[in-house]
């Protein structure tokens, strides 16, 4: 211990801006070498190839296979297909941010990481916190999404779950069993290593992304031209969108609460954005990554450009295949095909939705742990967290309790409400990755980049705004829940990350000296 504190002293210096309390960063050097001392040490090998399989794995799940339907039927009809390209346009943009921080900072943790080596320790903390919120809840819903489509299944073969273990349905009490025991499972998998997971995981992207290819080429023979008039329905108003449930642009400006028209695609965009979450999620595996200064930004961006064209192709086919108001919002790929007398394709792809819908599960259950795990490891979680497996060399503990706590949410959870508290916590950090590219631009030039964001500052900025404008888009209820979730974060910073921080001992020790 005693050779740590001029080391880390040197390093404050080195970062040069003299920040304290809440606002001291780790320096990017402090952050690579923290993963090389070996009780910490996760295991290196993942390619490119891997993480573009990785961040496909994750990407396309519930978002296109269940929200598609509801989001074409409530809120956009056919032009749910703008709606994949503008939330794709946010991602895209977030993306070439993501790939700058992430090249730049290649250590776990992801936007978490990023922001304490630009913005310093109360900010990280926050979008740490956020992470936790978007990846834990959004491995809930996948899990719930999933046990959807297996009940849907096992019906077909006369299988029943009683009732109570089926979730909970229409406001009454009820107990997700298969969701519930997916997470364990998982859990399980994950505990047992990086390699297993990848290998499971390329098998599973494999059926996910087949499945894909099957709704868009055999559902384009079945597609009607009159199914697209109108390409974008006349807005309406909603009688159900008043007060907290409307978007909060439109409660801001006065609005009467309305869907479709072209408000309603905006409003549809930042629904569907939940089908883009996960690309950001690849840079959390940077520290498991051999060569991470390239393969980390071809990964990212490579895994978004192949989403955005299969989700765009999907809304197309299944809005032409049936009228976007008799889509089903439960199952509407596999449906859109009863729908034209073929159950054979329905069942196969209600096969792969369940099949693919596990490795989302998986990659996101990785991803908070590996958030977690880094948060520890900096002493703003406890230290306990941090210790990876002697054998596995995979962050257990950290994996075990989050792994317990979200298989009890996915029971007891309702999907609807947790995918909008997702997509604000994710859009969130968005915005504090890109405000980060130019601090860190700022603060430290002199980093090698191996991936530079094209036209900083205007790109950051763009991204900044994108991702703000979908969140205005979001109910002001979810704006409510979101706000409570991060005041208990702040609360729990004040009372605990900010004593126990690593750079806590740094700070008292460098003080006098100022
Ligand atoms: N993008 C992932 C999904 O759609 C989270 O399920």
């Amino acid at each position: 211990m005693s050779t740590e504190h001029p080391r880390k002293d040197t390093e404050h210096r080195r970062s040069g801006r003299g920040r304290s309390g809440m606002f001291r960063t780790k320096t990017v050097e402090q952050s690579i070498q923290d993963t090389e001392e070996p009780e910490h040490t996760l295991r290196r090998d993942l390619s490119a190839l891997d993480l573009t399989v990785f961040g496909v794995g994750v990407v396309i799940g519930t978002g296109i296979f269940v929200l598609t339907g509801k989001v074409a039927k409530e809120n956009a009809g056919p032009s749910v297909a703008l709606a994949f390209v503008l939330a794709g346009i946010v991602c895209g943009l977030a993306a070439l941010c993501y790939a700058e921080f992430a090249s730049t900072v290649p250590v776990a943790g992801s936007a978490y990481t990023f922001s304490y080596a630009s913005l310093g320790e109360l900010p990280a903390w926050i979008i740490g916190w956020d992470l936790i919120l978007e990846l834990a809840l959004g491995c809930a819903v996948v899990a719930v999404g999933w046990s959807g489509y297996i009940q849907s299944l096992m019906d077909n073969v006369g299988w029943h779950l009683p009732g109570p273990l089926t979730g909970a349905h229409d406001g009454k009490f009820g107990f997700d069993l298969l969701a519930c025991v997916l997470v364990l499972v998982l859990t399980g998998i994950l505990v047992l290593g990086m390699k297993l997971s990848s290998r499971v995981t390329a098998v599973v992207v494999g059926v996910k992304v087949t499945v894909v290819l099957i709704v868009i080429i055999v559902g384009a023979f079945f597609i009607s031209g009159a199914n697209y008039e109108p390409f974008i329905p006349p807005s309406k108003g909603a009688e159900s969108a008043g007060g907290l449930a409307a978007p909060l642009i439109q409660v801001m400006f006065g609005f009467t609460p309305s869907n479709f028209g072209v408000m309603g695609i905006f409003a549809a965009a930042a629904v569907v954005f939940f089908a883009f979450i996960g690309f950001d999620i690849v840079a959390t595996a940077a520290e498991e990554t051999r060569n991470p200064q390239r393969d980390l930004p071809r990964g990212i961006l490579g895994s978004l450009a192949i989403c955005t064209v299969l989700y765009v192709a999907v809304s197309v086919v299944v809005t032409g295949m049936q009228k976007y108001d008799q889509l089903s919002v439960k199952a509407p790929l596999a449906d859109a095909f009863k729908a034209a007398g073929h159950p054979f394709w329905a069942g196969l792809i209600s096969f792969g939705a369940a099949v693919g819908l596990t490795s989302v599960c998986m990659i996101l259950l990785l991803g908070q742990s590996r958030v977690f795990f880094a948060m520890s490891r900096d002493g703003l979680l406890p230290r306990f967290f941090s210790t990876v497996h002697p054998r596995y060399g995979t962050p257990h503990r950290s994996t075990i309790l989050l792994g317990v706590v979200v298989a009890v949410v996915a029971g007891f959870t309702s999907i609807d409400v947790l995918a909008e508290l997702v997509n604000i916590g994710t859009l969130f950090a968005f915005v504090v990755v890109a405000l980060g590219v130019i601090l860190l631009r700022r603060s430290r030039p002199d980093l090698p980049r191996a991936f530079r964001t094209p036209f900083v500052p205007a790109v950051p900025i763009l991204s900044v705004v994108a991702s703000l404008w979908l969140m205005l888009n979001l109910p002001s209820e979810t704006w409510v829940r979101f706000a409570v979730w991060m005041v208990i974060g702040v609360v729990l910073y004040f009372v605990y990350g900010r004593r126990s921080s690593r750079l806590h001992g740094a700070d008292t020790m460098r003080r006098p000296e100022v």
